[in-house]
């Protein structure tokens, strides 16, 4: 039977992954099919913090801007966690969150000491400095239509209520028939693609199809999202951020919510009540609406009206695949990744796989790179989503220390307002379990400045050439000693390319490193006595075919390093190479110029046919 259809580019799943594969790939001019089962674009919150390193890649297509407009940001949303009795109740404590924190945030004098060779703590400025991006918090409801609507204006055809069933490849020409179904007709076709995306989330048909090995770890239970409409402006005013934690030891509680968390999706009007239930809870007998109303209510701790928008439950997973491909079918986002939403890492992290993915399948589609170039996608994203997985369930499990210091693991009413008792009590007891307490919520910084682990991601294989570097990379500075909190910039191949701001000869706004590089090509940064660079540049990019941008920063250069700061990172001469991939990743770097511009084409030739797996 001939398939209906057919197209080159089959993906499974709108979500964060495959809706920003889709926008990556019309980037490159290339036009495909998209499907969801669902209905429509996320109809619940769903994911909400939106990191720098997400937001580099949507800026590469210019969309950061339309999801600023869109977002809540700042010192006006975002700068705190907090533990309390009740949103209108006593508080336990606060954390600075998300890059609000006065020590972490902009601040020119500590500009100066954040490249300083030096260890001391804390390092200041660091998010300001890391990106040209700010963290923002944009709930999935929001983050979804814009992503498919410019993939579907761009070339990907969309289509919602429509189910990938199965699918065959071909073992003599490779192509890959997927059984569809329209799920409003319930008519099925087949589609004939070259490559398939398995964007199809946690319970991926893809995965499951393809049998791909998953690393499982026991799961930490479920939790249970109810949404909920109530103005807490005038709660939120002096206690301001988007996430609350509400811990009420001193009451009974329900089974359905021992605790939870309060968390902002429009300021101040609609927040999710994230509840956490206990493993006795029987889901036959409770909760009635009105029963999760109570506890809406207890949590908001006044009168202030509240009305239940949704109710869903999600489940608390460690799982990765331990391979992200096969052939040509390719799986990203919750897909080969499931975690809980600590340290803020889901939609992020997905899409930065679709960044990673779709500069190399439009280079092999175009002819610029072998197929092989391909398998660096498993190669170079797998390690990053068991480092998420794991960061993100050691986030959850940090929370233990909190509860435990607050008395909450206790069974019974009584014994948990002895600890609570304790908490205040003018005894070494009291000071010991203030001091755990302290010691707990100062922990949680891990989670909610976790700059490190947002930005630190070190690639490496075939799509990166290190074959030139004397010592293997390990960080150094703050980051050798926290590299969950600590981002440290550096161009040792397989980093990502450090933000610097950069300036032109005549008054002109800034440009940061991150805009010059990107847009579909490999990018070579040189300086004073690198010219053999940008000769070498054109002559290899003319022939091999593949597009490399260079610019030269320096002293009356085409770029003014003003402040010094690419000086401080560049990690070469200044007549080195650096030379960044399509997904600004840096692919390899020189130390300095070689002694004539073939000596330094003839490198460059070496290198990016390697990158490029072009023998
Ligand atoms: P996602 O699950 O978003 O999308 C999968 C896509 O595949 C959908 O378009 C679906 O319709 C489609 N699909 C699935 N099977 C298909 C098939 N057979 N054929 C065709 N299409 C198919 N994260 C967080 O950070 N904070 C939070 O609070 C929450 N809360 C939360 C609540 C709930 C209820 C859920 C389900 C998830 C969360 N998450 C979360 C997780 C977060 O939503 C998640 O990390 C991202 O949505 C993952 O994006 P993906 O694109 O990978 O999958």
């Amino acid at each position: 039977q001939e398939p209906t259809l057919e197209t080159e580019f089959l993906v499974v799943g709108a979500g964060p992954a495959g809706a920003a594969l889709a926008c990556f790939l019309t980037s490159y001019g290339l036009k495909g099919v998209m499907i969801s089962t669902a209905p429509g674009t996320a109809n619940t919150p769903r994911a909400h913090i939106t990191n720098m390193a997400a937001l580099e890649c949507l800026r590469d297509i210019g969309l950061d801007k339309d999801l600023e407009a869109l977002a809540s940001k700042g010192d006006e949303h975002m700068i705190h966690t907090r533990w309390c009795h009740s949103m209108a109740g006593e508080e336990y404590a606060r954390i600075h969150s998300w890059g609000n924190g006065p020590d972490r945030k902009v601040n020119e004098d500590a500009r100066l000491q954040i490249f300083r060779p030096s260890t001391d703590f804390p390092i200041q400025g660091e998010y300001e400095t890391a990106s040209p991006c700010g963290p923002m918090d944009l709930p999935q409801t929001q983050l979804e239509p814009v992503l498919v609507r410019y993939a579907t204006m761009n070339g990907f055809k969309t289509r919602f209520d429509t189910t990938l069933l199965s699918f065959e490849t071909d073992s003599d020409t490779g192509l890959i028939t997927a059984n569809i179904r329209d799920n409003l007709s319930g008519q099925e076709y087949q589609v004939r693609t070259k490559y398939l995306f398995g964007a199809d989330g946690a319970r991926s048909q893809v995965v499951k199809q393809l049998d791909l090995p998953l690393s499982v770890k026991p799961g930490q239970g479920m939790a249970i999202n109810v949404l909920v409409k109530a103005d807490l402006s005038h709660l939120v005013e002096h206690r301001r951020g988007n996430l609350h934690w509400v811990m009420q030891p001193d009451k009974e509680h329900p089974d359905f919510g021992w605790m939870g968390i309060v968390r902002m999706v429009k300021p101040w009007n609609e927040w999710m009540f994230i509840l956490f239930p206990t493993r006795e809870c029987d889901f036959q007998i409770s909760p009635s609406k009105e029963e999760y109303l109570q506890r809406v209510r207890d949590f908001i701790g006044d009168d202030t009206p509240a009305e239940i928008l949704d109710v869903s439950k999600w489940f608390i997973n460690e799982i990765v695949a331990e391979e992200y491909s096969q052939g040509n079918i390719y799986c990203m986002g919750d897909a080969v990744h499931r975690h809980p939403p600590f340290n803020g890492l889901g939609s992020n992290t997905c899409i930065q796989d679709a960044f990673n993915l779709a500069w190399k399948v439009a280079y092999v589609h175009r002819g610029l790179a072998d197929p092989s170039l391909l398998s660096s996608y498993s190669t170079e994203r797998q390690p990053v989503g068991r480092q998420i997985i794991t960061r993100a369930n050691d986030g959850f499990r940090e929370h233990f220390n909190v509860w435990q210091a607050l008395g909450m693991l206790s069974e019974d009413v009584e014994s948990r307002k002895q600890v609570l008792a304790e908490l205040t009590a003018p005894t070494p007891t009291g000071r010991e379990r203030r001091q755990a307490f302290q010691a707990a919520i100062s922990n949680t910084c891990h989670e909610f400045h976790g700059l490190g682990v947002e930005m630190n991601q070190v690639y490496s294989g075939p799509g990166v050439y290190s074959a030139d570097e004397a010592v293997p990379f390990k960080h150094s500075g703050p980051a050798a000693e926290d590299p969950v909190l600590y981002y440290e910039k550096s161009t040792y191949p397989g980093c990502r390319l450090p933000h610097v701001w950069l300036n032109t000869t005549t008054p002109t706004e800034p440009k940061s490193t991150i805009d010059l590089a990107g847009h579909g090509a490999f990018t070579l940064f040189t300086g004073i006595g690198g010219e053999h660079w940008r000769e070498a540049a054109k002559k290899v990019s003319a022939e091999l075919g593949v597009p490399v941008e260079v610019h030269s920063i320096g002293f009356r250069e085409e770029w003014e390093d003003v402040y010094f700061d690419w000086e401080r990172v560049r990690g070469v001469e200044e007549s080195g190479a650096v030379l960044v991939r399509p997904d600004r990743y840096v692919g390899w770097r020189a130390p300095t110029v070689l002694e004539s511009e073939e000596a330094c084409e003839s490198k460059l030739s070496t290198v990016l046919a390697s990158i490029l797996g072009r023998k």
